[in-house]
């Protein structure tokens, strides 16, 4: 399913989402892939309602705007239960479904979102496309490649990856206590760490002894599937990460 904003004057006018010039541009996209429109499920986070002036994002009536028409969202979402992927094309759609800004971020990402218990894999906007985003076009393609794999073949595609990259020091600390609880449940638990220093991957192991390249720009750490996290070697995430590899669990470099 694919999830724009809310309808514009000609898909109010039609009743039928993306038939406007948006819906041109996605239609390209889709065409492109050989796909058409008819092999999607598509929609708006506002189902029935125009806002006016076409403005919702930053509104004062966005939040009730989406709020009443959550249940005819839903409701879309119950009577068509063959949908397997949710694709949010640009920001708003994003935030409504994963709570998330910055589309350039998330586009091509794959999430489970509990709720609806189905996948979701964020791409750009048509609209945005058109605003002569021309360069993203094809990466908005492969984005909803993607998707189209991922409802075809769910188990093929690699679980999504929660990968904090640049964490705050209170993410720093919640990553160290969700470790320390998971190594109480098991005590037998591995870290994985990983130190990055100015010379990584450009030396071989010996030739990094002699070198001054022991200083340590950042460490990552993991202790189960697909979360990690990257913390700089600055200021007290020195002191967390000191932690974490002094715990009581085995670390393996
Ligand atoms: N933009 C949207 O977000 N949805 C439409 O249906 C048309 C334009």
């Amino acid at each position: 399913m694919l999830i724009g904003e809310a309808p514009g004057e000609a898909e109010a006018r039609m009743s039928k989402p993306f038939c406007g010039d948006a819906g041109l541009m996605l239609g390209q996209v889709l065409h492109r892939l050989g796909y058409k429109r008819e092999d999607f499920l598509i929609g708006n986070v506002l189902m029935g309602c125009r806002p006016p002036n076409n403005w919702l994002e930053g509104a004062p009536w966005e939040h009730d705007a989406i709020e009443n028409c959550r249940p005819y969202f839903d409701e879309t979402l119950r009577r068509n239960p063959q949908i397997k992927v949710l694709v949010p094309m640009g920001n708003t759609a994003l935030r409504y479904l994963l709570g998330q800004s910055g589309i350039g971020n998330w586009h091509g990402t794959i999430h489970w979102h509990p709720g609806y218990e189905k996948w979701v894999v964020p791409t750009f906007h048509p609209s945005y496309l058109m605003r002569g985003n021309w360069n993203e076009i094809a990466t908005a393609r492969f984005d909803l490649q993607r998707a189209v794999e991922l409802a075809r073949n769910p188990q093929h595609v690699i679980r999504p990856v929660s990968y904090l990259e640049h964490p705050s020091h209170t993410q720093a600390l919640e990553f160290l206590a969700a470790y320390r609880e998971a190594l109480q449940g098991n005590p037998s638990l591995v870290l994985a760490a990983d130190i990055e220093t100015p010379m990584s991957g450009k030396l071989d192991e010996d030739d990094a002894e002699e070198s001054e390249s022991y200083k340590i720009e950042c460490i990552s750490f993991s202790f189960r599937e697909c979360e990690a996290i990257t913390m700089p070697w600055e200021g007290s995430y020195i002191e967390v990460a000191k932690e974490l590899l002094e715990a009581d669990g085995e670390t393996v470099f």
